[in-house]
């Protein structure tokens, strides 16, 4: 498990380019991303100046727009931290985009102290995520960064 996983961040990687289009390369990520096991719901959120956007994702159709204080998205956006969620249905505010979500991991990507995206990933049973997913979605989201850099 820990050594796909490690794997999955070599992938990752390998397969972005900061000259394509942010778009492009989030697809593709949201694509690796998906080969984790266990999940339902994988991709991004991005942020204009007033709210969360939905971005390349894998997965049942999810929320186009989350406000910066509402869900689990904006938690995470304003503590500016990967937040693990193991029972959504005990987290207050929680956003259900699919009823298959039983406990979620979400990631900032944060380039000059501003969250610029989310990693966000659901999974159709309860206590998914711990301290390895955690490690491993913000080793991926510092290397994603450079794909936000102006
Ligand atoms: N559950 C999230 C909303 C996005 S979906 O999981 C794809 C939240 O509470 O912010």
């Amino acid at each position: 498990m820990i050594k796909s996983m490690k794997s999955l961040t070599r992938q990752i990687k390998a397969i972005i380019d900061k000259d394509l289009p942010l778009i492009t390369n989030l697809s593709n990520v949201s694509a690796l991303l998906n080969t984790l096991e266990d999940i339902n719901w994988c991709g991004f959120y991005l942020t204009n100046k007033d709210y969360l956007y939905l971005g390349p994702f894998q997965g049942e159709v999810a929320c186009t727009i989350i406000p910066f204080d509402k869900g689990v998205c904006g938690y995470t956006y304003q503590k500016k931290e990967t937040v693990i969620v193991p029972n959504v249905n005990e987290f207050k505010g929680h956003i259900a985009c699919s009823s298959k979500s039983k406990s979620e991991i979400v990631t900032p990507i944060i380039v000059n102290n501003e969250v610029k995206a989310l990693i966000d990933i659901d999974a159709p049973i309860l206590d998914r995520f711990h301290a390895e997913d955690k490690e491993l979605l913000e080793e991926i989201a510092e290397v994603l960064k450079e794909l936000f850099y102006e």
